[in-house]
């Protein structure tokens, strides 16, 4: 195996061994891709504050989100078509964070179904949704992650449309992937991931083909796709959601201090701060400035979590810092499945673990609980100076 040291080492075999298509959906932001550029980049501007002669021995990352054991404040955030990153890959995924021991966040539009992920694996995991028209739908995807023990929803907030990203159009992504010439020359290079997919039955969105009514093959899901997601989402259509699921509740996709408020009012257990990887809304703040001001409206109310640009432990340890509870990662570790399956998210999982375990102790500091704001040097005006 080659040596892997950063991230970024799994993010170029990733890009090897992936059909173009499925690397560009991953690897891309809405339209100019300013908020997904900057969802990464911000987290330069803070700074860490080195400290010396301090006995960093017996360091611990264990914590807990939402009242669960983790080996450390990271969980596996909700990503749609991982099963076309790696054949089976939900599977792969959340077995490595059960090995791990960090929370594992299935997607709706994931292709192994809830039940695949139940069988295949032995810790209760999170469960994704969306916030969709149909009823009917909603209340059987919140049984369906009731019997398979899943140990809390996340009711995703921020895709009441789709924000637009060209590569996904100018690629015709689909799942399974269209043959045209052009995908079909691109996958021929792609032989070790074409030889697995041809071993899985699981090519199509298991959560919804054969669940949604009126979708029994593949091809009438894009239509039931466009007319099903909610564009007239509210928070009262919300508390009819809190209403169906009676376990622990997590809102993802909070961005600005009045959401996070509202967030607290229906009932929710935690809150994600999250842009959606910046795939949403591009010229929105990113994840990391918008955190203090909804750190101080709601930090005393509901656990604040955090995602969207995280690519190592030194942005968990920043986000930790600035008072978010735990770090969601996204790419990072689909860069590691689409790299080597369930190895490569341990390996993702591994990196990001002993950055931010090394570089707490070097800020002086031997319990994850203990960060506070004190190791950061955070520029003025970080979180914004803005025009009322
Ligand atoms: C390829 C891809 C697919 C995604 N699909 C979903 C999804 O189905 N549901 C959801 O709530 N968020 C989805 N997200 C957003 C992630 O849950 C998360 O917010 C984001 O990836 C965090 O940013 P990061 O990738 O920079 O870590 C997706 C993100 C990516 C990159």
């Amino acid at each position: 195996m080659p040596h892997i040291t950063e991230i970024e080492d799994l993010k170029r075999i990733y890009r090897r061994r992936v059909p173009k298509m499925f690397y560009d959906y991953c690897e891309s932001g809405s339209w100019s891709e300013q908020t997904f550029r900057e969802n990464s980049s911000d987290f330069d501007d803070i700074y860490l504050r080195q400290r010396v002669a301090i006995d960093m021995t017996g360091r611990s990352t264990a914590t807990k989100l939402i009242g669960q054991d983790v080996a450390m404040p990271v969980a596996l955030a909700p990503v749609g078509l991982t099963g076309m990153q790696h054949a089976d890959g939900e599977i792969h995924a959340a077995r490595a964070a059960e090995k791990f021991g960090v929370p594992y966040c299935l997607s709706t539009m994931s292709i192994c179904s809830i039940e695949d992920v139940a069988e295949n694996t032995s810790a209760p995991f999170w469960m994704q949704v969306y916030t969709l028209k149909d009823d009917d739908f909603m209340q059987r995807l919140f049984d369906r992650a009731k019997a398979a023990n899943c140990s809390a929803a996340v009711i995703t907030v921020d895709l009441q449309l789709l924000g637009q990203r060209h590569k996904d159009i100018k690629n015709g992504l689909s799942a399974p992937p269209k043959l045209t010439p052009k995908s079909v020359a691109n996958m021929m290079t792609k032989v070790q991931w074409g030889l697995e997919m041809l071993q899985t039955k699981r090519r199509f969105f298991g959560n919804i083909v054969g669940h949604a009514k009126g979708v029994d093959d593949p091809s009438s899901l894009s239509t039931w796709t466009a007319e099903s997601f909610d564009q007239a989402l509210n928070w009262d259509r919300i508390r009819e959601f809190r209403k169906m699921w009676d376990g622990p509740l997590i809102i993802k996709g909070i961005i600005d201090p009045r959401d996070a408020l509202e967030a607290c009012n229906v009932g929710a257990d935690a809150i994600v701060v999250s842009n959606h990887g910046g795939r949403q809304l591009d010229g929105a703040l990113s994840s990391i400035r918008a955190l203090a001001p909804i750190m101080d409206a709601v930090g005393d109310k509901i656990e604040v979590h955090l995602d969207s640009g995280i690519r190592s432990g030194q942005d968990v340890l920043k986000a930790v810092a600035m008072g978010a509870k735990g770090c969601w990662i996204g790419r990072a570790y689909v860069y590691g499945l689409g790299a080597m399956g369930e190895k490569g998210v341990s390996e993702a999982l591994r990196v990001i673990h002993k950055e931010l375990d090394s570089s707490m102790g070097l800020c002086g500091r031997t319990d994850i609980g203990e960060v506070d704001r004190d190791i950061l040097m955070i520029p003025k005006g970080f979180s914004g100076d803005w025009e009322a």
